[in-house]
């Protein structure tokens, strides 16, 4: 098949999906597909006429722009399937105080939270308890992320997730260990559970990348009950979110074995440290078999 493989983008998380974008590539040549690389930061105005030639395109942008639906939107029009969720979906999943509305609704437990617009800007009202974790709504790999545990570092942190990002979503801190759970399919994959190292209060940008940043156990070494609990949490919040194909939740297990989803990735990192790749492994799907199977799936 002809493929486009579309990585690079403008978002902070440019590089994670350059290096991602190698290990597909390779696996793409391998599988004996014809590759096109495509990266919207250099090329964006052919995007249209390329799809339209492409018989797939396999992306690997994350964060926003570019894992919001846009490439997605774009792909739709000009009738190129490509693999995991469609545009309205990604649009939705991205956001992460509209997807925490969505996963209270559907009784998912998420830690509290408030969402600071620049309009309300920096000296607005601290509204959860400390310690809270200040992020961009709209962000991935921890970038622009800070552990606030003091009121005064709250307007710093505010500044910093304003200078990248429209908006910020504060969150309460749950300690805990983190796990992800995949779906793959209709399927849950084996769950992960994160360590971070170094002496990081969270899984952090350096813990995610860092070949021996954090320590990474699959399957996690919790509770049936809690595995069973998290995979059918994340099954209702993919199906909720109107995803398809893949996606990978991140979760807080607490000491007293409560669980909370903070976000669903509709494009989970692919790099040589990713967790998806990681858990597909754990049920016997090499790399190349999780980029068939996700070609498969997006096909149709
Ligand atoms: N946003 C990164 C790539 C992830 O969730 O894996
Ligand atoms: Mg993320």
């Amino acid at each position: 098949m002809n493929v486009i493989l579309i990585a690079g983008g403008w978002s902070d998380e440019r590089e994670v999906s350059l290096v991602g974008a190698r290990k597909i590539h390779e696996a793409l040549n391998e599988l004996g597909h014809d590759v096109t690389l495509f990266d919207p930061a250099e090329d964006f105005k052919n995007l249209l006429s390329l799809a339209r030639e492409a018989d797939f395109a396999f992306i690997n942008l994350h964060g926003a722009p570019g894992e919001d639906g846009l490439i997605q939107a774009v792909l739709d029009k000009a009738g190129c399937p490509y693999q995991g969720a469609g545009a309205a979906a990604s649009y939705l999943a991205l956001n992460k105080a509209a997807s925490k509305e969505v996963f209270q609704d559907r009784g998912i437990n998420t830690p509290d939270w408030q969402f600071v617009t620049p309009v309300q800007g920096r000296d607005t009202e601290l509204e959860l308890e400390l310690p809270v974790f200040v992020k961009p709504n709209k962000g991935g790999s921890s970038l622009g992320m800070s552990l606030v545990k003091r009121a005064e570092d709250f307007p710093a942190a505010l500044d910093k997730v304003f200078a990248m990002c429209q908006s910020a979503l504060v969150e309460r801190f749950i300690p805990g260990v983190e796990l992800t759970s995949g779906i793959l399919g209709d399927e849950a994959l084996p769950l992960v559970m994160i360590t971070p190292k170094s002496g990081a209060d969270f899984f952090d940008y350096e813990n995610k990348y860092a070949a021996d940043g954090a320590e990474e156990i699959c399957p996690a070494p919790v509770d049936e009950a809690v595995t069973r609990t998290v995979q059918a949490q994340m099954k209702v919040a993919h199906e909720a979110l109107g995803l398809s194909g893949y996606s990978r939740g991140d979760f807080i297990l607490t000491e007293t074995g409560e669980t909370y989803l903070l976000e669903v990735n509709t494009l989970p990192g692919m790099t040589p440290t990713s967790l998806l790749p990681r858990a597909a492994d754990a049920v016997g799907l090499s790399f190349n078999d999780l980029i068939a199977r996700l070609m498969e799936l997006g096909i149709g």
